[in-house]
């Protein structure tokens, strides 16, 4: 059966899925039986379209890319025009909403308004942005599970990098009894730049020009990003509820360069780390600037890669690292959380 998709926002990251559907349509259709079609778009700034039979992911892709809006996608007969994300989500025919808006982070909204919507209407949501799952976790997830939906976040943490999928799926069984990651590229890059002699500033440029940093970096140096993140690990994999205020917050704008030198010396790296940790029931979480020896595996991750070790029972330390940003990487996540869904509706009609 073809998944058919409503795109709630069409930036970089959903853009980057849609890139991977279209070129990978006939693998994703021979290995997992995967087919799917973009039936709507809607973007505040490019515009939006929908037809119930699915619009042309070429023409989509250079309407966007040459154009910077939908302006130019061609008009065929059945094709509606002009609708806001909420009667998009509302009244489109799509299974499943990508919600990729434009966020804001600190409030998670209008991306919590989007998947109470999705969830009331009977459709499944895939997202990418970080404060829904953060800030309103618990309510998402029961509107979910009440309308008989599925929620999908991989791309919340670590980008496609299985953060959630892995320890929920393959480390089942295991008590999870602590969390620690290098959850934020953007400083680590940057603190690998200023152990190698470049000045925070310069650093900071340069993760900018890279495309790793937020709009407003101040999320990244002091240490937000990274706090939503470890929020999100907290509730989801370590099922202890935990809020954004709880999670004493630190970032990396205090290291000057002796500092650096004093932790080279001492056989040390500093890297930005986001913990939380379980003991008797309850849950304690920071995000602060560490000394780390260099034969923990967080030392050796380097640039703007991701790392994170789960402390299990059964095995020890399990130690994940993979690329935390990026467009391919992004689009990926919504990717497996789409793949997810489909499997499960396989299962339930076989
Ligand atoms: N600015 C973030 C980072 C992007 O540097 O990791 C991914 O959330």
């Amino acid at each position: 059966m073809t998944h058919k998709l409503a795109f709630i926002g069409f930036g970089v990251v959903g853009q980057g899925l849609a890139e991977i559907l279209y070129s990978k349509r006939q693998s994703l259709k021979d290995a997992e039986g995967f087919e799917s079609k973009i039936v709507a778009i809607s973007d505040f700034k490019k515009g939006s379209l929908y037809h119930p039979d699915g619009l042309d992911f070429e023409a989509l892709l250079e309407a966007v890319q040459d154009g910077g809006t939908l302006d130019s996608y061609p008009k065929a007969d059945g094709l509606i025009t002009g609708w806001d994300s909420l009667e998009t989500i509302r009244k489109s025919n799509a299974d499943t909403v990508i919600e990729v808006s434009y966020t804001d982070v600190s409030t998670g909204q209008p991306a919590i308004d989007h998947c109470r919507a999705a969830f009331e209407s009977g459709k499944n949501v895939v997202m990418t942005n970080k404060g829904p799952v953060a800030l309103a976790y618990q309510e998402l997830s029961a509107l979910a599970k009440k309308h008989g939906v599925s929620w999908g976040f991989e791309g919340t943490v670590m980008s496609g990098t299985p953060a959630l999928r892995m320890p929920k799926l393959t480390l089942a069984g295991n008590d999870i009894t602590e969390i620690r990651g290098i959850l934020n590229g953007t400083t680590n890059f940057m603190l690998m730049r200023m152990d190698e002699g470049a000045s925070y500033e310069a650093a900071l440029k340069e993760a900018q020009a890279l495309g790793y940093a937020e709009a407003d970096p101040t999320s990244d140096v002091e240490g937000l990003d990274a706090r939503y993140k470890i929020v999100i690990l907290a509730q989801h994999v370590m099922g202890m509820p935990l809020t954004v205020e709880q999670v004493e917050c630190t970032g990396i704008s205090q290291l000057t360069p002796e500092l650096i030198e004093q932790a080279r010396m001492e056989g040390r790296r500093w890297k930005l780390i986001a913990t939380a940790k379980k003991e008797n029931g309850i849950i304690t979480a920071k995000v602060a600037a560490e000394k780390v020896p260099l034969d923990d595996p967080l030392a050796s991750v380097s640039g703007a890669l991701n790392a994170i070790t789960y402390q299990t029972d059964l095995l020890g330390p399990v130690t994940l690292s993979g690329a935390g940003a990026g467009k391919a990487e992004t689009g990926f996540s919504l990717l497996i959380d789409l793949l997810t869904i489909a499997r499960a509706r396989e299962t339930v009609q076989s």
